[in-house]
């Protein structure tokens, strides 16, 4: 309502927050939660394992060496620029609940942010020293204690960002007692952190197993020894995932539930849910067999057997972040503000009023026969556009006609009728916030839209134009008016009391 719309016609504005922040999780838990402990413990292994005459066993450090490179390299260029780019994409597509989140959880952030910078510092310190701290062996000593300092740190930054997402899915006492501590200590904190500590030590493990397969070459005694000692790390964490997963999915309220049939698969593909749920758990099963087949059988694995498990252990991620990210609707904050950036509080006031007055960057303010199809797109960007596009990715056009018919001209009264109502077959949709006259114009605006394939500019290359109902010149009229209304009625009083 108080910021102007960034809109992403084709791509669908969801999608661009999700496809960075995806990347980022990739990136955070498999190449430096997960990854960096994982890290520390092969170089120990090293120590631990080499002649007494030795520091570490120079062929095995300058292989887990090699891993810690990429892990180094991708954490410190993609998974840093995807970090901001969380920050950047959230904060234009989805203002209003970052500015609520922000001042919520500041301190929490604050910490967050002083914690990464450290972080950051550690990973430079750790992998830049790495090969000096060879010459002797308190040195080398101190460096793996860097490596266990930098797990508990990179642990730490996800700590703190897991209360925050797990924040918006239920934000527990908060919702009647505002403070940092009731946000922070959300019913669904904890559960989510039991699933994805193991999950991330699970993920970053199968990616080393990948990596001990590129660097060692086959038939090696390294080769048996790495690929060993990877699948001993994924089959402790293996069981523990899955048990975090139980934990969490048990806390997760029936109304969440409820979506993940459409969350999994699309409305599209929801009737494949069974399907589909039985093909995830097989797929994310191949990563305990390759566990256990380079245990029993280390000699025999290859690059290739590893790498399909991996993809699906990514993948698997992937799908719980949309996942996570989708069955908290309608709502971006639980309880509190929706995901079309509207407060819960403020629904009564913009249903009777409608939601084009109070709008800040809007041009029609009142609807006239004549600005009909132009008010409908306002209210179009304000209550759907953090959902669907006009013609891109899960667009308003084609939904309505997967309803009724593609092609189908599209009849104004059933549009209506169906917005007015969504919220209760589709309880991921919020109620439509307006009053009827802004319904009306809004099923106006999506017929033009289906006649003329019009496509909708955000603001970034729109430009904004401000409610004339708030412009400056309004306010400075309103004002004058007040005045001389107060004015008038002094005077009136005078003259009552002068008679
Ligand atoms: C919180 C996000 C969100 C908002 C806001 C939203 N929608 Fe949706 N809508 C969805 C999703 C997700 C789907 C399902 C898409 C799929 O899985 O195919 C959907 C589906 C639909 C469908 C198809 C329903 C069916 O049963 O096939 C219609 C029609 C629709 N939306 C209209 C609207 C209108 C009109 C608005 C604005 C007043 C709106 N939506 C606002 C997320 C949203």
């Amino acid at each position: 309502m108080n910021f102007p719309m960034f809109h992403l016609d084709w791509l669908n504005d969801r999608f661009l927050i999700a496809m960075i922040a995806i990347l980022h999780v990739f990136i955070n838990h498999g190449l430096a939660v997960g990854f960096i402990p994982y890290i520390t413990r092969l170089e120990q292994q090293g120590v631990s394992r080499s002649a007494s005459n030795q520091i570490t066993d120079l062929e095995w450090d300058a292989m887990v060496h090699k891993m810690m490179k990429v892990g180094f390299i991708i954490t410190t260029t993609l998974g840093a620029m995807t970090g901001v780019g969380i920050w950047l994409s959230v904060s234009i597509v989805s203002p209003a609940s970052i500015s609520s989140l922000i001042r919520v959880f500041y301190w929490a952030w604050f910490t967050e942010w002083l914690v990464f910078v450290t972080e950051v510092v550690l990973i430079l310190i750790y992998f830049l020293t790495w090969k000096n701290s060879n010459k002797t062996l308190k040195s080398k000593l101190l460096h793996i204690r860097f490596g266990w300092f930098l797990s508990i740190f990179s642990w730490i930054t996800m700590a703190i960002i897991v209360s925050i997402l797990s924040f918006m899915m239920d934000p527990g006492n908060w919702n009647t007692h505002h403070s940092l501590l009731n946000g922070y200590t959300n019913p669904i904190y904890l559960p989510q952190l039991c699933f994805r500590t193991p999950t991330a030590m699970l993920v970053a493990g199968v990616f080393g197993y990948l990596l001990t397969t590129i660097f060692t070459k086959k038939n090696t005694l390294i080769r048996e020894r790495a690929v060993k000692q990877s699948a001993i790390w994924v089959l402790c964490w293996a069981p523990l995932s899955l048990a975090g997963a139980i934990v969490y999915y048990r806390v997760l309220p029936q109304a969440m539930l409820d979506n993940l049939s459409t969350a999994v698969g699309t409305l599209q593909f929801a009737q494949y849910y069974e399907t589909l749920k039985y093909f995830i758990i097989g797929a994310i099963s191949t990563v305990l067999v390759i566990g256990l087949f380079g245990y029993f059988n280390p000699k025999k694995v290859r690059l290739g057997m590893v790498l399909i498990p991996c993809l699906f252990a990514f993948g698997f991620l992937g799908i719980f972040e949309r996942v996570r990210e989708f069955i908290r609707k309608p709502y971006v904050i639980a309880g509190y503000m929706y995901s079309n950036l509207l407060r819960v509080e403020d629904y009564p006031l913009y249903k009777r009023d409608g939601i084009l007055k109070y709008a800040t960057y809007n041009s029609t303010p009142v609807i006239t026969e004549t600005n009909k199809v132009e008010a409908g797109r306002n209210v179009f960007i304000l209550a759907c556009s953090r959902c669907h596009t006009t013609q891109g990715i899960n667009s308003i056009v084609g939904v309505f006609e997967n309803m009724y018919g593609a092609g189908k001209p599209f009849d104004e009264s059933s549009i209506a009728v169906f917005t007015k109502n969504m919220h209760n077959g589709r309880t991921f949709m919020p109620e439509f916030p307006g009053n009827d006259k802004e319904l009306a114009a809004l099923a106006a605006y999506i017929k033009h839209l289906q006649q003329t394939g019009d496509v909708i500019e955000g603001a970034q290359n729109e430009g904004v134009t401000i409610n004339p109902l708030q412009s400056s010149d309004a306010v400075v009229q309103l004002m004058a008016d007040q005045e001389k209304a107060a004015a008038d009625s002094a005077a009136k009083t005078n003259s009552a009391a002068s008679k």
